[in-house]
């Protein structure tokens, strides 16, 4: 879309391929994004002109919507598609749908796809931006951004931070996305939940192991506690959904045995009653719905951004002025 030449480069695949100025720079232009939402007119002129297509291939609530959202806020034109209702139901390749779209005159693709390396394997063969919005169990950048972005708002700070993410750590793209994220900006990072459900080899990404519910929030600024892919656990993952509960789901009983403030989040969708008990989820320790209102911020800061960010706001920024 713009050649390269962006504080971000042409795509955003994933946390793990940014620098922490890069990550920061999305922060900070997040910053001035929350405000639109607040306007009366939740509308800005920076990506007027520019097509965005939104290639889901599989289910989101959040994600999308917030996509869509953050590409309304800022006036580009959008195309939402699926497997359901595209030719991809017929057997249409991922790279001939982008082609397709492509001859279109399209100026960005934001994907979420069930395959690890989708949304690279898309940048790497067609002109427009990728935007990453979820590939199978490998990232999920945007998401960790809003996690970050809501946690520097709540405590001031990343660096020092210590957040432990709790729970299906195995197919969770959120915490490979956070645990990128989170130590380029200075955070120690745990993770916690069964064995099975740990991948080997996960400290080598930089976070460490923490055996036991307790001792995370003994150890913890935050839990992000993440969704059991319960799709995933006819595998035999968890001896039964009590079990699990019962071992790793966080209850406010965790909450009053804590000595100091615990930050809960979750990046959605919730199990209730496995993971997460309706009380923390909906309680004053909870940010959740926070997490929600960053995403639509953080992912205007990124569309933002990859079409070229400063140079459009010049352009935009008389008419911002008059209103
Ligand atoms: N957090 C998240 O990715 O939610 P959705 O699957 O609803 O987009």
């Amino acid at each position: 879309m713009s050649g390269g030449k962006t504080v971000l480069g042409k795509d955003l695949t994933g946390l793990d391929a940014l620098s922490t100025d890069q990550i920061r720079a999305i922060l900070d232009t997040a910053e001035p994004m929350k405000q639109i939402a607040r306007r009366r007119v939740k509308k800005v002129p920076v990506l007027r002109g520019k097509t965005i297509v939104n290639l889901f291939f599989e289910a989101s609530t959040r994600t999308r919507i917030s996509f869509e959202f953050a590409e309304k806020r800022l006036s580009a034109d959008t195309v939402n598609i699926g497997s359901v209702g595209s030719s991809v139901s017929k057997g249409e390749t991922l790279v001939d749908t982008a082609r397709n779209l492509e001859a279109m005159s399209i100026d960005m693709v934001v994907i979420r796809h069930w395959s690890a390396g989708a949304a690279a394997f898309l940048a790497a063969r067609i002109p427009s931006s990728v935007v990453n919005a979820g590939d199978g169990a490998h990232e999920h950048p945007t998401q960790a951004l809003l996690d970050i972005l809501t946690l520097r708002d709540h405590f001031g700070r990343i660096d020092g931070l210590k957040v432990c993410i709790v729970g299906d750590v195995l197919h969770s793209r959120v915490a490979r996305s956070n645990i990128h994220g989170l130590t380029k900006l200075g955070a120690e990072v745990a993770v916690c939940g069964p064995r099975t459900l740990l991948p080997a080899g996960i400290e080598e990404l930089g976070a460490r192991v923490v055996n036991g519910l307790e001792e995370a929030i003994e150890w913890a600024d935050a839990l992000n506690v993440l969704r059991l892919q319960l799709e995933r656990m006819q595998d035999g993952y968890v001896p039964s959904l009590r079990e699990y509960n019962r071992v790793f789901g966080v209850t406010s009983a965790h909450l009053q045995r804590a000595d100091r403030e615990l930050l809960i989040m979750h990046p959605g969708p919730l199990n209730r009653g496995v993971e997460i008990d309706s009380d923390v989820a909906d309680g004053p320790h909870s940010v959740i719905l926070r997490q929600v209102t960053n995403g639509v911020a953080v992912r205007m800061a990124v569309l933002y951004l990859l079409a070229g960010g400063e140079a459009l706001l010049a352009e935009a920024a008389s008419e911002w002025s008059q209103e």
